[in-house]
């Protein structure tokens, strides 16, 4: 078993993924600063260090006093439309941040990294499926500090002997089957809390352009749930750990699923029709997103459990419905 230092820990994706670490008998030191994450979704790690990505001393002694061999880096700003308003914020968190954590593995030899990376870095589609080796040409700066990190890691390998696997997640969504963690950020932006907020009369929800070229007129991607994506973290863990190389995978159902699907989705399971107005298109929003996950399956032999839409959408609903107000420890709360 492991001792594996989860950098955003605390957040979305990285709480499942430290829960399923935990299940499989790793033990997690979780490294957040809490400005987007919530102390209650880091339940599952052995350890909480209360730090930030930028303070390579404390990261690496984080890695010393926990004995850490591998890294999972998830702590980064992951929204398109803010890193077209903010890119300075953009480059220092998410190279800057990166590069922080790398500095910290090369001085205290820690060589095995798991890095979230998005399907922000192709751009928009010249073909779909999305292999891994679709041309990447991010259009916005979102994309580009993460295409920014996967170009650096080879350089790394190289010179400091860090092997990585990269992991492009499509749409992340969903939440904890058992109902112990869930999405909860502030502001929501994504399709499904929104929709689900809209059906619970908590919001109202727009569909952003049903002009595109698609059968309905409305965006298609590629939604995956999140207990998938943290099986696949750990799949890369270990194959990084049994001595397998640097490898790229990208992460998704491969189900291209439309935003009218999933507001039918969202009604279907709660029950409820979900109130709407169509709007113009969202900047930044390509058409189709769907991904070829083929390389993953056959590589490491990952399996989405959850890749049906409504059971995404069930357990969004299920820790929505029971968690009005998400996490009880509020977004931001440092302690
Ligand atoms: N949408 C709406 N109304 C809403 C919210 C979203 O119509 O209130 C639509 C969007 O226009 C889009 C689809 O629902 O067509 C999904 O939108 P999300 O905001 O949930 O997710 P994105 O596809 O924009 O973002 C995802 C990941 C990002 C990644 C991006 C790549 O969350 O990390 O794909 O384009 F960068």
């Amino acid at each position: 078993m492991a001792n594996v230092l989860v950098t955003g820990g605390a957040g979305y994706i990285g709480s499942h993924a430290v829960k399923a670490l935990h299940a499989a008998g790793h033990q997690v030191t979780v490294y957040d600063n809490f400005s987007a994450g919530h102390r209650e979704a880091a339940r599952f790690a052995h350890s909480v260090v209360d730090g930030d990505i930028h303070d390579t001393d404390r990261l690496r002694r984080a890695l010393r006093d926990h004995a850490c061999e591998s890294v999972m880096h998830f702590a980064a700003w992951l929204s398109v439309g803010e890193s077209v308003r903010d890119p300075a914020g953009y480059y220092r968190n998410n190279v800057l941040g990166a590069l922080a954590v790398l500095d910290a593995m090369v001085a205290e030899q820690v060589h095995s990294l798991v890095f979230s990376s998005t399907a922000a870095v192709f751009g928009n589609p010249v073909e779909t499926p999305i292999t891994e080796d679709h041309p990447k040409q991010p259009i916005n700066s979102y994309g580009e500090t993460k295409l920014a990190i996967e170009r650096a890691l080879p350089h790394y390998e190289r010179a400091y002997g860090v092997r990585a696997v990269v992991l492009r997640y499509f749409n992340a969504s969903g939440a904890d089957p058992d109902g112990e963690l869930g999405e909860d950020h502030s502001p929501e932006l994504h399709l499904i809390p929104r929709a689900i907020d809209a059906a619970l009369g908590r919001d109202t929800f727009q569909i952003f352009g049903e002009d595109y070229e698609t059968p309905d007129g409305t965006c298609l991607r590629d939604y995956i749930h999140v207990t998938d994506l943290a099986d696949a973290h750990i799949l890369a863990m270990d194959s990084l750990r049994s001595g397998g190389q640097s490898a790229t995978y990208n992460l998704g159902n491969g189900r291209p699923t439309s935003v009218r699907e999933i507001v039918d989705a969202v009604a279907r399971v709660t029950g409820t029709p979900v109130p709407l107005t169509v709007g113009p298109r969202r900047e930044g929003d390509p058409a189709v997103l769907f991904a070829s996950s083929d390389r993953i399956r056959r590589a490491l032999g990952w399996k989405p459990r959850y890749e049906d839409v409504d059971t995404i959408v069930r357990t969004a609903w299920a820790w929505r419905k029971d968690r009005p107000s998400g996490y009880r420890t509020p977004q931001g709360t440092a302690r």
